[in-house]
Order: structure tokens, then C-alpha cells, then sequence
């Protein structure tokens, strides 16, 4: 089996939107040995390898053979289909993973025999910087080792080091599509409501930030207010007959209040 170098093993992150720019970054920043980035775009791999001072390159067949570790940041749709264009170019024995929640690690395992999955639990955006130590990054691994060996790259990253099996991993990423999707969405509702009645979207902000805040240390249920939660049914009228020229608005508000009161109950 290929061995992991010594101190400082080599890392080549291929992709760079979201995941692939701020975790090479974090990677850089704490001194991991980031050695190439991969994208399509040649300006965009440019950037990010001269941001973090490692090769960069926009052709797959020019990718370094010998990394100790790879790490695929596309699409989910398209890990898979990478990893096989990748096995005819890198070692056999390379590990290969990716960072996708709701993606099993089996997808690479038709490519390469060592196999796993670096999950940062967080949404990720490429021009905002995460606050890394406190992100659960979430591994998986074929093996052992190599499982051991990621969380050292892990710990490096973040305090917050969890091993997560691939359902486990699925549901934990189930769970996040409602916390950070769904509950952005309707972020995004208020703001329309607001906006088509010229009024500002700095009403709820304050409250949007308020509600975020409460669970740190809560239960969200325990910290659940408004009128479905008190039983105010009138006030629940009330709020259906404004949302009644908009179908899907007023079934999204029928089933959240409809499920806050079988949680209450
Ligand atoms: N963003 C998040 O909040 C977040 C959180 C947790 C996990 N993830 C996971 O991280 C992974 C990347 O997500 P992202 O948010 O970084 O997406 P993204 O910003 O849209 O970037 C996707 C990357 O995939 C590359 N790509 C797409 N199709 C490709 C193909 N056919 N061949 C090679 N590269 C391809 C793009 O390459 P080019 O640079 O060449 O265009 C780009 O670098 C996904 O598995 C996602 O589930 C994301």
C-alpha cells in the first residue's frame, strides 16, 4: 500500500467554488500542505493556487500522481465520473475523497481501493470566510488508518472531529438541509412579503438573528413562540386570509403552524 509521507503529507484539492476555495484555504492557513488545486477554469485555478501558494492547474491529466491525499470539491452528481478520470492518471493506491454530506463514499470505490469522505458540516460561501474551529467536519474512511489519518488533517482544521458512516452521514445531512436551506428560505419569504409592500427587511432581521441565537445553548423547541405555538387561531385566520393570493405561501404556512402544533401537543 502506498505510505503517507512523513510530516507533512502532500494534499491536492480538485475543485474551486465554494468548498474546494475556503477549505484549501483553511488547509493553507493551518499550515497543511496543500500541493495543487484543480478547476476547469484555468483563471479560477490561477487564483486560488496563488492565494495559497500551491500549483495550480485546469487539466486533470497534469494533476500530481503522488499526493497523499485527494479531495474532490464538485458537483455530487459529478464525484464519481472525476474519481474514474482520475484513476486512469494518479496511483492506484492514492486515497480519494470528497466532501459532499449526502454522497456515499462507494461512489469512488469502483476508482480506488482507499476511499473516504471529509465533510465539513457549514455552508460555505466563496467570498465569506467560515469560522472554522467550531465546523464539525465529518469523516469517513475504508480503512482505518486511514480513517486516523484525516482526522489528524481534521483536527488541524476544526475542533469539532466527528465519525460519521455514510447513512449517518445522509441523515446528518438531511437535518442540515432543514436548518440552513429551508430555514434560509423562509428567510427569503419574509423578505418578499415585506419587499411587495414596500416595507424594509431590517424589520426581522434583528429577529432572524435573535432566533439563530437562542439555540446556542437551547432546545428549539422549548424556544418555539408565535401564534401556532399559543393556539392563536384567530390570528392564524387572520395571517391566511392575507396569504390567500398566494397558493404555495399559504400551504407552506398551513403545514409548518399544522406541525408546531402536533410538536406542542
Ligand atoms: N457550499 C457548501 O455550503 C457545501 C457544504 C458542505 C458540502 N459541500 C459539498 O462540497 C462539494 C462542492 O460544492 P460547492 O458548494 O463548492 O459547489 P460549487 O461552488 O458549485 O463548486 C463546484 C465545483 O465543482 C466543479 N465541477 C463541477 N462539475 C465538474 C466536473 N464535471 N468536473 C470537474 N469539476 C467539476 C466546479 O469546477 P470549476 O471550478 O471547473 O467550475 C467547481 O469548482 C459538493 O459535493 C457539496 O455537496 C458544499
Amino acid at each position: 500500500m502506498k505510505k503517507q509521507s512523513k510530516n507533512r503529507p502532500s494534499i491536492v484539492l480538485i475543485g474551486s467554488g465554494n468548498m474546494g476555495t475556503q477549505l484549501s484555504k483553511r488547509l493553507f492557513q493551518k499550515g497543511q500542505n496543500v500541493v495543487q488545486v484543480f478547476s476547469r477554469k484555468a483563471e479560477k485555478a490561477e487564483k486560488l493556487g496563488k492565494a495559497i501558494k500551491a500549483d495550480f492547474t485546469n487539466d486533470l491529466k497534469k494533476i500530481r500522481v503522488d499526493a497523499d491525499l485527494y479531495i474532490l470539491a464538485v458537483h455530487d452528481d459529478f464525484i464519481g465520473s472525476v474519481a474514474k478520470k482520475m484513476s486512469k492518471i494518479i496511483h492506484p493506491n492514492s486515497l480519494v475523497t470528497h466532501t459532499s454530506g449526502s454522497t456515499p463514499s462507494t461512489v469512488i470505490e469502483p476508482h480506488f481501493k482507499r476511499f473516504g469522505v471529509f465533510y465539513p458540516l457549514q455552508t460555505f460561501n466563496i467570498h465569506k470566510k467560515p469560522a472554522w474551529s467550531q465546523i464539525p467536519v465529518c469523516l469517513h474512511a475504508s480503512d482505518e488508518s486511514d480513517l486516523n489519518f484525516l482526522k489528524k488533517i481534521a483536527n488541524a482544521i476544526s475542533q469539532k472531529v466527528y465519525f460519521l458512516n455514510d447513512e449517518q452521514r445522509g441523515i446528518a445531512h438531511v437535518a442540515a438541509v432543514f436548518a440552513n436551506n429551508f430555514s434560509n428560505h423562509v428567510f427569503a419569504i419574509a423578505q418578499e412579503i415585506l419587499e411587495k409592500e414596500d416595507l424594509p427587511f431590517d424589520l426581522v432581521r434583528p429577529l432572524i438573528l435573535e432566533t439563530a441565537n437562542k439555540i446556542r445553548n437551547a432546545n428549539p423547541n422549548a424556544m418555539q413562540t408565535g401564534p401556532a405555538v399559543r393556539g392563536d387561531d384567530e390570528t392564524i385566520q387572520r395571517h391566511l386570509e392575507y396569504l390567500k393570493k398566494d397558493k404555495d405561501l399559504k400551504a407552506i404556512y398551513q403545514l409548518l403552524t399544522q406541525h408546531i402544533k402536533k410538536e406542542k401537543s
